[in-house]
């Protein structure tokens, strides 16, 4: 993977949806993709084979969080999907983190990255304290969690671009900031509600930024795509 990547939410309901807007882009150009809950229930592990066998480098966003001998055995799972980087809630805890670590990891050595989720960017500070039962500040609880991933081995996080700066500190340079959250600036927000540009997403420290809807849904993708990866690239 190179250090720095626009991947693209492919947040698609099915498998013709998904390969009709892959199709819009050359042969020569693949963009990262990241492949989500919503398109693996419903098309399974063959999307993510299609998909690959079609030259994309491909995220895989099942955010796993269950016991560590379960999160193991379905790393050991995917590592068979040859995917590039795969991912789980950073508060499964530190024994699920090296679980799923050991799991994902091939006979040969080699394995897709692992990032944690800290803290989900819905998750704000009023359901932290009163529904987790959190006391300490959002801002903390997240390099916390990160800091954690980063002690167990893991290769980065997912987090708002507003936080990659702090954790880029806090778990040293080489640690991946994967962000959603990004628009441009005559862009739609949507339902995102802290969001950056490509160019600020850069200069903020963001190894990868996620994007979903500025180029899905945008009458040029391929446009989009590549303004996106020009004013990121460029930040
Ligand atoms: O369309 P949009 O650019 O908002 O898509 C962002 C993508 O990143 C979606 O697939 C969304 O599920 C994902 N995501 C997010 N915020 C998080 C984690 C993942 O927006 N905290």
């Amino acid at each position: 993977m190179n250090k720095k990547e626009v991947i693209v939410a492919l947040d698609f309901p099915d498998r013709q949806t998904t390969l009709d807007f892959l199709d819009c882009f050359p042969d020569g150009e693949k963009p990262f993709v990241k492949i989500g809950m919503e398109l693996y229930y419903s098309e399974g592990a063959s999307m993510v084979r299609e998909i690959r066998r079609r030259g994309h480098p491909i995220f895989l966003d099942l955010k796993l969080h269950d016991i560590p001998n379960t999160v193991r055995r379905t790393m050991s799972v995917l590592s068979r999907l040859d995917v590039d980087m795969v991912n789980l809630h950073a508060s499964g805890g530190s024994a699920m983190m090296r679980a799923a670590l050991e799991g994902l990891t091939r006979p040969d050595g080699s394995r897709p990255l692992l990032i944690a989720v800290t803290q989900l960017t819905s998750t704000d500070a009023r359901t932290l304290k009163e529904e987790l039962l959190i006391d300490a500040p959002m801002d903390y609880t997240v390099l916390w969690y990160a800091e954690n991933a980063a002690r167990c081995g893991l290769d980065g996080v997912v987090c708002s671009p507003l936080e990659a700066a702090a954790v880029k500190r806090r778990c040293g340079g080489t640690f991946l900031t994967v962000t959603p959250g990004i628009r441009f600036a005559d862009g739609d927000t949507g339902d995102q509600k802290r969001v950056m540009t490509p160019e600020k997403a850069a200069q903020a420290g963001c190894d990868c930024i996620v994007v979903g809807r500025p180029v899905t849904q945008a009458k040029n993708p391929v446009e989009a795509y590549r303004r996106c990866v020009r004013e990121f690239l460029n930040g």
